[in-house]
């Protein structure tokens, strides 16, 4: 197996194992984990991806999420990233997906709304749009690190709020649904988490992110804009354009990431299997009451 750095200071292609070594050898499942935890996020290139080869790479790592409720794949283990309608047609400007998309190109990390919450996601490029479309990342171990220290220290035992619908509200105020606000409501997490595997810490926020333990709400708002935007420079992104056949896998632990726009009248259609964190992988460490007690 080879390992490519592709970003700034995190990122890698892997070469010479591909999703289905993983998903049938011991072997090459801890090479690749490994090389997960060391890189934060793994590019895989040329795969002949099927739904059940995906399912079977992500399970290696994990338990898997199921789509939540009212999104395409709702109660499967995929989520469907796309504005191509299941007749075949594309969206219209303005409708639902669309505004999905809008919400997606906010930079996040999935899932920290969720209890668990997410250690990895697995996309997967079905469709390519011909122009646009990228997806961009950055690395929050490494904004951790440039943090000022007297700032790193106070975020070090902090707790922040998450909620679906507050990143969905910067786009249009009903996109949550009553649906998927009653099955989601804001949960809180620590804002430092720590991989268990080389001690490394990473920033836990995302568009998501709605508050801070003990904070004035506009005072937390504003603290998580300008981390996100320290985090976010041009300098520290890293920007994958799509191929067929890409595969990517990120650490929702320590990184964010975003979609970019493309045209409305091209079909690009994504498919995402999403990994829940567990207490192995530093999960423990960041409830409040377990923290706290
Ligand atoms: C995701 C996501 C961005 C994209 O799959 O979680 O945010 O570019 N995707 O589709
Ligand atoms: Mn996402």
């Amino acid at each position: 197996m080879e390992v490519i750095p592709l970003g700034p200071g995190f990122a890698a292609e892997i070469r010479g194992v591909g999703l289905s070594e993983v998903a049938e050898h011991d072997s090459a499942y801890r090479a690749v984990r490994a090389a997960f935890e060391e890189h934060s996020v793994l590019v895989f290139r040329d795969q002949q991806v099927t739904d059940t080869l995906q399912v079977a790479f992500s399970r290696r790592f994990g338990p898997l999420e199921t789509a939540k409720a009212a999104s395409r794949g709702e109660g499967t283990p995929f989520s469907i990233l796309t504005n191509v309608e299941p007749d075949g047609s594309l969206v219209p400007p303005g409708h639902k997906e669309e505004l999905r998309a809008r919400a997606n190109q906010l930079w996040h990390t999935d899932s920290c709304f969720k209890i668990p919450p997410a250690l990895a996601s697995v996309l997967s490029a079905r469709t390519v749009a011909r122009t646009g479309g990228e997806t961009e990342f950055v690395s929050m171990r490494l904004t951790w690190e440039r943090l000022p220290a007297d700032l790193r220290k106070r975020l070090d035992s902090a707790y922040a709020w998450h909620d679906y619908a507050h990143s969905r509200g910067k786009i249009a105020p009903h996109l949550a649904s009553e649906r998927e606000r009653a099955t989601m409501p804001a949960v809180c997490w620590r804002m430092r988490w720590r991989n268990p595997v080389n001690g490394r810490d990473a920033l836990y926020i995302a568009s998501h992110t709605c508050g801070i333990e003990g904070m004035e709400r506009a005072e937390a708002l504003q603290l998580i804009d300008e981390l996100t935007g320290l985090a976010t420079r041009p300098e520290h992104v890293y920007q994958h354009r799509w191929r067929d056949g890409d595969v990517i896998m990120w650490d929702n632990r320590a990184t964010l990431h975003r979609g970019r726009p493309w045209p409305l009248d091209e079909p690009r259609y994504m498919i995402r299997t999403t990994i829940s964190a567990t207490d192995a992988d530093g999960l423990a460490e960041m409830w409040p009451q377990r923290s706290a007690a």
